[in-house]
């Protein structure tokens, strides 16, 4: 049997090898790695909102009035009223019947599908979020892939009433967007169930100028969280912190509380880290100039990649890749731009398929111009002349 050093000394030589790299200070454009303050291009925190002063401040507020842990999961008492309080405004955000918060979008999706105990088929994209795949191996689902964002071939796989149509809105790893109205009307049409993975839409997505509340990728598919039969968005994206929520009817919710194995054998998040996320969507449901500038940042970085024809997705959203099909390329590219102070990702197989390796960029409302301007000459130079 092959050990363990033999294993890895193979994904090395594969270049799969992951590695963690130490970060010291840093905010959703800016961090200091290896030494080197550089700008970064890999940060999820959409909005900057983890270094947000009034997000801050509620944390320490509340840390030093109920301690940092809740000491037990929510079904002992790791429930409090901050729990309870966040879970009703997000019905109230996004109108729906009820809420449910967990410690982290993966979690919630585990326990999406973890409720089920009779044989059910789960039908999704090939290339989902792991946490949909994996949640999608418990108890008896039976899984059904189709080809990325080839919807025409999701009715083959519906076999009856109830089968569960699970789609991430927004791709994290390639930027691509599910066509939500058309999933949606496959949910009418047939009575299948419709799960919404929306980690990198909830708060961002670009929404229609009516809209008054916390802004949604449904709201982009002209439909609402609460058509769909389990909307999850997550705390750790845009809303700078960390955690997770579920919105669906009664029953389902009540289901995850009764049957969401990861939700009632893990401690609860601290009380003072859901008042922070209380605050954080508080202030971003009011203010709304983060936002703009986010979209104006991804409009600005799309213009330009038309005129320099770099081929990156001009959907407008904040993720932005580009495929460079082996992992070694990828790496070396990392590499280049690190040089010259710029941090992106090299996004490898097996988070995305073979062949598929490319690297990840990630806007923010703190990037300004002359940030996207570097970025966008950098890899003009790096990857059009040398690379594609
Ligand atoms: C589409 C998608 N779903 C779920 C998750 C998991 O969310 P969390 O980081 O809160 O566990 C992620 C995280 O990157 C994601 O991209």
């Amino acid at each position: 049997m092959a050990t363990f050093k033999d294993k890895l000394k193979l994904i090395e030589s594969e270049g799969y090898l992951r590695k963690r790299d130490v970060i010291s200070l840093t905010t959703s454009s800016h961090t200091q790695i290896r030494d080197k303050t550089v700008t970064s291009f890999s940060s999820n925190d959409y909005l900057g909102m983890s270094t947000h002063r009034d997000v801050i401040s509620e944390l320490k507020k509340s840390a030093s009035q109920y301690g940092i842990g809740t000491g037990s999961s929510p079904l002992i008492t790791g429930y409090t009223q901050s729990h309870q309080y966040l879970e009703k405004e997000i019905c109230e955000y996004l109108d729906t019947e009820s809420c449910i918060v967990l410690n982290s979008g993966y979690m919630a999706n585990l326990c999406l599908l973890s409720i089920y105990d009779k044989e059910v088929n789960v039908i999704q994209d090939k290339e989902s979020h792991n946490s949909i795949i994996e949640s999608s191996k418990l108890n008896k689902i039976k899984i059904n892939r189709y080809s990325h964002l080839d919807d025409s071939q999701i009715t083959k796989h519906i076999s009856k009433d109830n089968d569960i149509l699970f789609s991430e809105a927004v791709f994290s790893m390639t930027g691509d967007m599910t066509n939500l109205k058309n999933h949606l009307n496959i949910k009418r049409k047939f009575n299948t169930q419709l799960y919404i993975d929306d980690a990198h839409g909830f708060a961002i997505a670009q929404k229609s100028s009516n809209n008054t509340t916390i802004e949604t990728s449904c709201e982009l598919f002209g439909m609402k969280p609460s058509d769909a039969d389990a909307y999850m968005g997550t705390f750790g994206k845009a809303v700078g912190t960390i955690g997770a929520f579920i919105c669906g009817n009664k029953d389902l919710i009540e289901m995850i509380i009764q049957k969401g194995r990861p939700y009632i054998y893990s401690t609860s998040q601290p009380r003072c880290m859901i008042d922070a996320t209380r605050k954080s969507l508080n202030i971003l449901s009011l203010d709304k100039s983060r936002y703009k500038k986010l979209h104006e940042n991804i409009t600005y970085f799309n213009d330009a990649c038309k005129i320099k024809k770099i081929p990156t997705n001009l959907n407008q959203v904040p993720i932005k890749t580009i495929l460079l099909g082996n992992p070694h390329l990828a790496l070396k590219v990392k590499e280049l731009l690190l040089e010259k102070k710029i941090l992106i990702q090299a996004i490898r197989y097996p988070t995305v398929p073979k062949n598929n390796d490319k690297i990840r960029i990630t806007l923010t409302s703190d990037h300004n111009k002359k940030d996207i301007d570097n970025l966008l000459n950098t890899l003009e130079n790096v990857i059009c002349e040398k690379y594609t």
